[in-house]
């Protein structure tokens, strides 16, 4: 199964990086092992050649995801990982600092093998909420939007905004609005898809 959260890589001069991306587990987010597949060209790909250490979070506060796609990261600071040269973001739910043991680079979207190495469970993450997940599918649109139609993008933003307008919080509703206005901007960067 993959779950989204957010990863740290060490960046230029070991300064945190981080983007959102979904590992997959062979079970759950309790095993020992996950592949991570950043995309060829992704800074988070490029940092885990350079340094083959990390941290995934869970966290569920999906202003992060949508702060960190749009590109106005606010985000908490982060403190150093224990037993990985890397670094973990504060506040979150749960950080698994990890090691790359194994590393395919061969496709658009690499496979790199982790073995977790220490785990760190701070606070309890909140249950199921609709518009938290629709905000969550709104920021992975939003990432793609140069591979998407304009058209496609809107709809399938309409068909999530409901769940947001009506279980949301003003957290999840902001997130949705700023990941929204990025994927449909008018300065769009140029679509690999014909419109
Ligand atoms: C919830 C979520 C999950 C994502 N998972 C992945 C992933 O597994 N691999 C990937 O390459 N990009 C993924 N993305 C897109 C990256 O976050 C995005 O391309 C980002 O710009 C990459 O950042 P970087 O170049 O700083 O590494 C995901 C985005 C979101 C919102």
């Amino acid at each position: 199964m993959i779950i989204e959260g957010l990863v740290t890589t060490l960046g230029p001069a070991g300064a945190c990086h981080v983007a959102p991306m979904g590992p997959r587990f062979e079970n759950s987010e309790w095993d020992d092992s996950f592949e991570l597949a950043p995309f060829q060209g992704s800074a988070t790909l490029r940092h885990l050649v350079e340094h083959p250490e990390g941290v995934f979070h869970l966290d569920d506060r999906v202003m992060l995801f949508a702060q960190l796609i749009v590109g106005g990261w606010e985000g908490p600071v982060c403190s150093a990982a224990e037993v990985v040269a890397g670094w973990v973001v504060q506040g979150v739910c749960r950080a698994v600092e990890f090691r790359v043991e194994g590393q395919d680079l061969s496709g658009m979207r690499s496979c790199l093998s982790c073995r977790v190495m220490r785990r760190h469970e701070y606070r309890a993450m909140s249950g199921f909420n609709r518009a938290k997940h629709a905000v969550v599918e709104a920021a992975i649109l939003a990432s793609r939007r140069h591979m998407i139609q304009r058209g496609e993008l809107e709809s399938r933003l309409a068909d999530l905004y409901p769940l947001v307008s009506k279980t949301g919080g003003s957290e999840e509703l902001q997130a949705f609005a700023l990941l929204r206005n990025y994927a449909l901007a008018d300065d769009q960067v140029s679509r690999q898809v014909a419109q």
